[in-house]
């Protein structure tokens, strides 16, 4: 099997080039295991990120075959022909596959990603409903490996734009019955979710199932409710 890989030295090289490496062809590979062969065996400059290797850290995302994958979930036998591994599209690339994700995390942090709590805390812990929990849960689950913002037409256009994951989280504590917070300024703003035209890739890309396209429309209704009913404290 060929891996046909980017590699990139920003301020160094003109542009990426690819470089082809021949990596065994073996059933029990993933996309991150041939990288490691070639890494350990073939070429220790090659540079790409990964931690847990098994689809929890968020952290190996890259674009392979031209769509963004977890490269220790996506395995050498999901293709028959050559496989380009490339970085992640719509960040700036740092080196060879290693994008920079603190655009990311700025927004992520723009959402007030916390349970915020007014008045006086309660004598015990908080207990929830199994209903209470699964209003949420779903939003609970994301890695924050970066696939829906790489696979977003119009984070890739606008980098402004608050994107899907940010806007899942902030659906995250919106939604938990715990929370007091009120986020509508930062998701109702120009490059919040009206920013969004609903095509749905961030969805499909998610290797973890959750549905920020949903999150997005979802909130788009609360906005649109809150700006005819401004004392409205709805949040979900
Ligand atoms: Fe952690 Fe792939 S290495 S998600």
């Amino acid at each position: 099997m060929i891996l046909r890989v980017s590699r990139y030295r920003p301020g160094v090289d003109a542009e990426p080039v690819f470089q082809d490496y021949e990596v065994p062809d073996r059933d029990d590979w993933a996309i991150l295991d041939a990288l490691n062969h070639i890494k350990d065996t073939v070429d220790g400059t090659l540079s790409f990120r990964w931690s847990c290797r098994m689809g929890i850290c968020g952290s190996c995302g890259m674009t392979v075959n031209g769509e963004p994958k977890l490269t220790c979930g996506t395995f050498l036998t999901d293709f028959t022909g050559p496989v380009t591994v490339e970085p992640l599209r719509g960040f700036a690339v740092i080196r060879d596959l290693v994008v920079d994700i603190d655009p990311f995390l700025a927004n992520l942090s723009k959402v007030t990603p916390w349970l915020v709590r007014e008045g006086e805390e309660p004598a015990s812990e908080f207990a929830q409903t199994p209903e209470q929990l699964e209003a949420y849960k779903q939003y609970s689950m994301c890695i924050n490996c970066m696939l829906c913002y790489s696979a977003c037409p119009v984070y890739v256009l606008n980098p402004d734009f608050l994107g899907p994951a940010a806007i899942a989280l902030a659906q995250r504590y919106n939604l938990d019955s715990r929370d007091m917070g009120d986020r509508f300024d930062v998701l109702s703003s120009e490059e919040g979710v009206w920013g969004c035209t609903f095509v749905g890739e961030c969805t499909s890309a998610c290797p973890k199932h959750v549905d920020p396209a949903e999150a997005i429309q979802r909130y788009k209704l609360t906005a649109a409710l809150r700006s005819v009913l401004p004392f409205s404290r709805r949040r979900s």
